[in-house]
């Protein structure tokens, strides 16, 4: 008869890497709660996101590891997840959101907000807490994707009466569109771009999130400047056709992220580059030429297909209406491999303080 350790157990588990951090899952931390009742072992693995593309092989390999250890008769294994973020404070804008990720894109109509949109979705698919704010002022579209349309209620606070985020597919999103008139139109100077972004970052109860998916205008104007200088951000996903003029349109606010960060002394990680309307008359594998010049990450790219339209139209996001699409499926992917990158980028900076 053998009696199994808690360090047994931990020494066993130590054969099983996070590929993205690559280190060990027991050195990472990430084995916790284990209980020993003779044969029977149970603990749980706390990933850095529940959106962890390789969560199953994970699981798989740490199971077999521990059914390896002699004695141990029955396991229960449970995978779980606790973001880990920027560290806030009380007095920031935004003290209960882990990571703002902005979406950017060179030139408009390559679908950046149909990604922002089904990012946000297939992310909070997987449990994790997701916002969505629509900094596209000059052309907000995300109430008609999400397919939500009213005026956001207002809520007293200690600071003053706020917006609270209209909920749509288990998310809490705001746009400016749900505060205009269809028939108003707003003609835009830079201080009024950068005072709207401020609103809607400060005047909005964003609460507790894991991560806040924000919709940029195209382009290099106000408003990534402003975002970049109110709020940490976690990173920029840039969004691109395969067709080489909107590539260097990319190329080109790629750039202006890097400006921006050393203008700002802020770190603005490129999370990566989609390659949206893959397939189609735009040819192919343009972005991730584009990604390989400029060396920031691949993250996919999604085919066109009329279905992603149709479902963007009927306010009802493709990963959605058609999980099983080969776009739906794309787009789930990115979402994974999103949130890899922005692990890595967190553990690098958590790091970084601990041997500073
Ligand atoms: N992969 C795709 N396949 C087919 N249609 C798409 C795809 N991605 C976006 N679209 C459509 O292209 C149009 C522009 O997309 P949109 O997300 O509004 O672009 P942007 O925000 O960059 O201006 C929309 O009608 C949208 O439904
Ligand atoms: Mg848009």
């Amino acid at each position: 008869m053998h009696d199994v350790s808690e360090m047994m157990v931990l020494d066993a588990l130590r054969v099983v890497q996070d590929p993205d951090l690559h280190r060990d899952i027991v050195s990472l931390g990430f084995v916790k709660d284990i209980k020993i009742c003779e044969g029977n072992l149970s603990f749980k693995i706390e990933l850095t996101t529940p959106a962890c593309p390789v969560k199953d092989l994970l699981k798989q390999q740490a199971y077999d590891a521990v059914m390896a250890i002699p004695g141990v008769t029955q396991v229960a294994l449970e995978m779980t997840a606790q973001v880990r973020g920027t560290k806030t404070a009380p007095q920031d804008l935004l003290p209960g959101v882990r990571h703002v990720i902005a979406v950017a894109s060179g030139k408009g109509g390559v679908g950046k907000s149909t990604v922002a949109v089904n990012l946000a979705v297939a992310l909070s698919r997987t449990g994790a807490k997701v916002a969505l704010m629509d900094a596209d002022i000059y052309g907000p579209s995300l109430p008609l994707m999400m397919g939500v349309k009213q005026r956001p209620m207002m809520k007293e606070t200690p600071e003053g009466a706020k917006m609270v985020p209209v909920m749509a597919h288990g998310i809490l999103m705001m746009s400016l569109g749900f505060l205009l008139d269809d028939d108003k139109a707003v003609i835009w100077r830079g201080p009024m771009v950068a005072g709207t972004v401020r609103q809607l970052l400060s005047d909005v109860l964003w609460g507790e999130q894991d991560y806040l998916i924000v919709d940029l205008p195209p382009g290099t104007g106000d408003a990534p400047l402003s975002l970049a200088q109110l709020v940490p951000l976690s990173g920029v996903v840039i969004v691109m056709t395969p067709q080489q003029v909107a590539q260097d349109i990319a190329n080109k606010s790629i750039l202006m992220f890097r400006t921006v960060a050393e203008g700002s002394g802020k770190s603005i990680p490129i999370l990566g580059v989609v390659e949206n309307m893959s397939g189609s008359v735009f040819g192919t594998g343009g972005g991730e030429t584009a990604a390989a010049r400029l060396k920031v990450p691949f993250l996919g790219r999604i085919p066109l297909e009329q279905e992603v339209c149709a479902a963007g139209d009927a306010g009802q996001p493709i990963v959605l209406r058609s999980p099983d699409s080969a776009a739906a499926i794309a787009i789930k992917e990115i979402a994974g491999a999103l949130a890899s990158q922005v692990s890595i980028h967190q553990y690098e900076k958590d790091s970084a303080v601990i041997t500073d």
